[in-house]
């Protein structure tokens, strides 16, 4: 079969949109195409995906490989194409059968010995799977929490290519359905360290906390340096109701985006707390970013009361 088709999640703002990766593996001149609007990051798709595929102990076809993503309107950034990049090229080649990759998402990107690395963005592309009707999802295996915060997917988490080619063939019914309770798993004990019993005295000063976290208030702290300011502003999140779910999915999928979701924690149950430096630029605030967006302060701390623009 010269052409296969998988799919995979590209991330448009903070939102998952399905594109479809086809290969074909024919006659012509020998050489590997890419085409459909892609950054260099993708360009380069092509020297990590053939590498991954040899070290893996698989053929590079000896032909006219054309990888083409879809819809070629929408722009395409970062590294995470590279597994179903790999998985329509193999698929082409005849090396795995392409009806099993054609129903999955494939998101992750290729280290040159064939090792699945994490990207960023698990969660909406999870989204994204779901909304396109796919049922299972293969991520690389340190992203699998947070892609298992979408209840109606399998997730099957990889480490290697190798071992995801094993799997396909096998045809092994591996997929995950979630396999945690990630509310749950959300809140870690060592997570309710910040307490506002730590604050000594400052009763006016809990008072307006208190205030301020029933009624939803801003707040402006005003004081000479060591004052406590900044421990009264930490507490206010602890005082504050935890995140209902459709909040906790929309914050922890801004925090994937931007990196800072941390990898044992897959989904943020907490308002987050955000303290930018008094000197940050508007984009660190805002937010910026030229293609991919990288969510500024006021992003991370969405759905909490607790942005403080701190000036000490
Ligand atoms: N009311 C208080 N109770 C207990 N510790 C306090 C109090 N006020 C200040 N501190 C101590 O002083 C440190 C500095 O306070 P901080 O909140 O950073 O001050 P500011 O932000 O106003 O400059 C805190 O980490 C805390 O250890
Ligand atoms: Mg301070």
């Amino acid at each position: 079969m010269p052409v296969a088709r998988t799919r995979s999640a590209a991330l448009v703002g903070v939102a998952g949109h399905t594109v479809e990766v086809e290969a074909d593996v024919g006659r012509g001149l020998v050489g590997t195409h890419f085409i459909g609007l892609l950054d260099t990051a993708i360009s380069e798709a092509r020297d990590r995906v053939r590498s991954a595929l040899l070290n893996s102990r698989f053929d590079w076809p000896d032909a006219r490989v054309t990888v083409s993503l879809f819809p070629a309107s929408l722009p395409k950034k970062g590294s995470s194409f590279d597994l179903a990049i790999a998985m329509a090229v193999l698929g082409a080649a005849g090396l795995v059968p392409p009806e099993r990759i054609a129903e999955p998402f494939f998101l992750g990107e290729l280290g040159l010995d064939g090792r699945v690395r994490p990207v960023r963005g698990a969660l909406p592309a999870a989204l994204a799977a779901v909304a396109a009707g796919a049922r299972t999802m293969v991520v690389p295996a340190a992203n699998a929490a947070e892609a298992a915060l979408v209840p109606e997917l399998a997730v099957l988490p990889v480490a290697s290519l190798g071992e995801l080619v094993e799997i396909l063939r096998e045809g092994e019914a591996r997929a995950r359905a979630p396999y945690f309770d990630p509310m749950e798993l959300a809140v870690p004990a060592e997570e309710k360290t910040l307490d506002l019993a730590d604050v000594a005295g400052q009763a006016l000063g809990r008072c307006a906390l208190e205030i301020c976290a029933a009624g939803g208030h801003n707040l402006w702290f005003l004081g000479p340096p060591g004052t406590g300011k900044t421990m009264l502003a930490e507490r206010l999140t602890t005082i504050i109701p935890p995140l209902d779910r459709e909040q906790a999915l929309e914050v922890t999928a801004i925090h994937s985006i931007a990196g800072t979701l941390p990898a044992d924690r897959p989904l943020l149950a907490r308002p987050p707390f955000v303290a930018p430096h008094h000197t940050a630029s508007a984009a660190a605030v805002i937010g910026g970013g030229t293609g991919q967006i990288r969510p500024g302060a006021v992003s991370l701390a969405h759905a909490s009361t607790s942005l403080c623009i701190l000036t000490s």
